[in-house]
């Protein structure tokens, strides 16, 4: 007899339409309080992904859209006629708030698509807010169907180390890695999952770790220099990470240290699959040496937690991202399908975007 599934946790919402403005959870103050913004111009909406209130290229994505229809609304205010003109405007700044996410700019990208179809004269905003609505909705199912398609490659009693957040906070729904995870958990395959703590805004410590833990799924943390030697003794399984742009031939921006965990995984026998929704996919650009890596203040890597740790006059080199090649990732999950490896002509083959 087969056992049932039980449902996968799905509560958490850090970006969300409320009445008539956009609710952020502030993800810098995670874990210790759960605060919303409240927001009602693009101007902050550019600012707070700026700033890592909000975080995660999905995430962004969906942010970005709900942006582009308080400024649609703002400017079909002032001028009826010419709102359009304004907008690719506002939609080119919002855009520049991050560079490494592309969900950022092709969720910008699709609501200007939209807009252009508005009929002349017409109130803008029900027609966007129903197409930012649809990202959202798009990603929740998105997460379900990557966490299903990621989860069948994974054994029984698996280890998984992962790294930054690429959870519920991260996306609309249940999130690209950890909804693997999550779903590994509830068919019963799981036996420990690893989070690197990832310097220097600590996503994993911070945001990996809380989310799993609400939902009840323990969670052990590593420095990033202890994986290695966490490899080496035989105790992962699997890395399992997000993306933040994937190129056609299959190269990976993501986190800062996501490379450098592929090559020690490919080191050690290690397998490593990428979770990522075809909005992360950015068939534009060849190879991953195209991809823009945002760059970020020396002070994130000098401070922790808004202290002076390093010694006066120290520089810093603060890349968040960086790149991993195609030939050091096992499996590229999308929810059109699974790449296994990732090369020029399997991702064409998703027929994504
Ligand atoms: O700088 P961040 O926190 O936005 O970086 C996020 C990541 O690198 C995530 O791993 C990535 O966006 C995948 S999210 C599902």
């Amino acid at each position: 007899m087969t056992r049932p599934i039980p449902e996968l946790p799905d509560t958490i919402r850090p970006v969300r339409w409320q009445d008539d403005h956009l609710v952020l959870l502030d993800q810098r103050r995670l874990p210790d309080e759960s605060i919303d913004l409240h927001l009602t111009d693009v101007v902050a909406t550019g600012q707070a992904i700026r700033d890592m209130v909000v975080r995660g290229a999905p995430a962004i994505g969906i942010t970005a859209a709900y942006g582009m229809v308080l400024a649609a609304r703002r400017r079909y205010q002032v001028d009826a006629g010419g709102w359009l003109a304004a907008l690719v405007g506002d939609g080119r700044q919002l855009a520049a708030a991050r560079p490494t996410a592309v969900n950022l700019a092709w969720a910008v990208e699709r609501l200007l698509a939209t807009a252009r179809g508005v009929a002349a004269g017409a109130d803008p905003v029900p027609v966007l807010l129903a197409e930012a609505d649809r990202i959202l909705a798009e990603d929740i199912a998105a997460n379900r169907t990557m966490a299903r398609l990621g989860a069948a490659l994974l054994g029984q009693g698996v280890r998984i180390l992962t790294h930054c957040n690429a959870g519920a906070l991260a996306t609309g729904g249940i999130g690209t890695a950890l909804g693997v995870v999550r779903q590994a958990q509830v068919e019963g395959r799981l036996a420990k999952v690893y989070a690197g703590e990832t310097r220097p805004w600590l996503q994993g410590a911070r945001l990996t770790a809380w989310e799993l833990l609400r939902d009840g799924i323990p969670v052990t943390l590593v420095a990033e220099g202890a994986a290695a030697w966490l490899m080496a003794q035989g105790h992962v399984d699997w890395v399992i990470v997000g993306a933040d742009r994937v190129a056609a031939n299959g190269d990976v921006a993501n986190k800062i240290g996501t490379y450098s965990l592929a090559v020690l995984a490919r080191q050690h026998g290690v397998r490593t699959m990428v979770v990522a929704p075809t909005s992360t996919l950015d068939r534009s650009l060849a190879a991953g040496a195209q991809i823009p890596i945002e760059s970020r203040a020396a002070e994130e890597v000098l401070d922790c937690g808004g202290r002076r740790l390093a010694a006066a006059g120290a520089s810093a080199w603060n890349p968040v991202f960086d790149v991993t090649p195609a030939a050091l990732v096992d499996a590229l999950v999308t929810e059109k399908g699974v790449c296994q490896p990732p090369s020029p002509a399997a991702l064409a083959a998703l027929g994504a975007r």
